[in-house]
């Protein structure tokens, strides 16, 4: 149970050990959700899920476990790891997943992958890797794009982010339930993006970011403005 009371709906973060799944763990963990850390090495997800214990120093419900078991275990699915990993992964993970899941995918498809540079990106057939993840996973499991855009560096800290998140999805519900999962972070407004298919535009953001990053050492992010205050979460 939640400390509300209501039912828990857990959230697996698959790939979750690396910088991203960890910021959106604790920072997830801190708005009460509760969370399932995935790992390829079970041992490793629990001494991820140790980590964040230690960090809010307090019990909060966030455990780890073989990425297939996080994933059989929970129908909100956040996927945190390289574009290189990403598709066998999901073929991997595919039994496991079930009707009616979402799958929150954060890839970016960066050259770096295959010893190219971080601030360039690979094209991919299906226009994104979100794309690629849509046409991997169950007939009856939405895929949404998002928080590509996010630092894992400030997700991981104490301080509000200064950013925003577009999301992108054929599936309006799930979309709407990933801005409000955006929007319980400090600092984050969470904007409707669109279609799947835009998440080539987002993904390809990341990499611009990258590079302002390198040229100026920073945590870059990016806020849209001047829309009425509705269309922000
Ligand atoms: N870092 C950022 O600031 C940031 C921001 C926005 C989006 N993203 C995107 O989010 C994703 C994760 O970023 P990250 O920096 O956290 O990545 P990462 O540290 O390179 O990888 C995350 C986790 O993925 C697992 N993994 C690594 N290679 C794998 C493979 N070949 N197959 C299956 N699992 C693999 C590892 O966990 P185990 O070894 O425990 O299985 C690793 O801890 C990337 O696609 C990245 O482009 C990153």
């Amino acid at each position: 149970m939640s400390a509300n009371g209501a039912p828990a709906r857990p959230i697996a973060i698959i790939g979750g050990t690396g910088p991203a799944g960890m910021g959106l763990a604790l920072r997830w963990a801190r708005a009460g959700e509760t969370i399932i850390i995935g790992s390829r090495d079970a041992q490793r997800a629990e001494q991820a899920a140790t980590a964040i214990q230690r960090r809010m120093g307090r019990p909060v419900p966030v455990s780890g476990m073989e990425n297939k078991a996080a994933c059989a275990a929970a129908d909100i699915l956040m996927l945190t790891v390289p574009f290189e990993g990403q598709a066998s992964l999901i073929k991997q993970l595919k039994p496991a997943m079930t009707a009616g899941s979402i799958l929150i995918d954060a890839t970016v498809p960066l050259a770096a992958g295959v010893g190219g540079r971080a601030s360039r990106t690979l094209g991919v057939w299906q226009g994104s890797a979100a794309q690629q993840a849509a046409e991997l996973v169950p007939e009856e499991v939405s895929v949404v794009a998002a928080f590509h855009n996010v630092s894992a560096e400030l997700l991981g800290g104490d301080n509000p982010l200064d950013c925003d998140v577009i999301v992108c999805s054929d599936d309006a519900d799930a979309a709407q339930l990933t801005r409000e999962l955006a929007a319980k972070i400090p600092g984050v407004r969470a904007l409707d993006g669109g279609k799947l298919e835009n998440a080539r535009i987002v993904e390809q953001i990341t990499a611009l970011l990258i590079g302002l990053n390198v040229r100026n050492k920073g945590h870059a992010g990016i806020r849209i403005t001047g829309l009425p205050p509705a269309a922000y979460l």
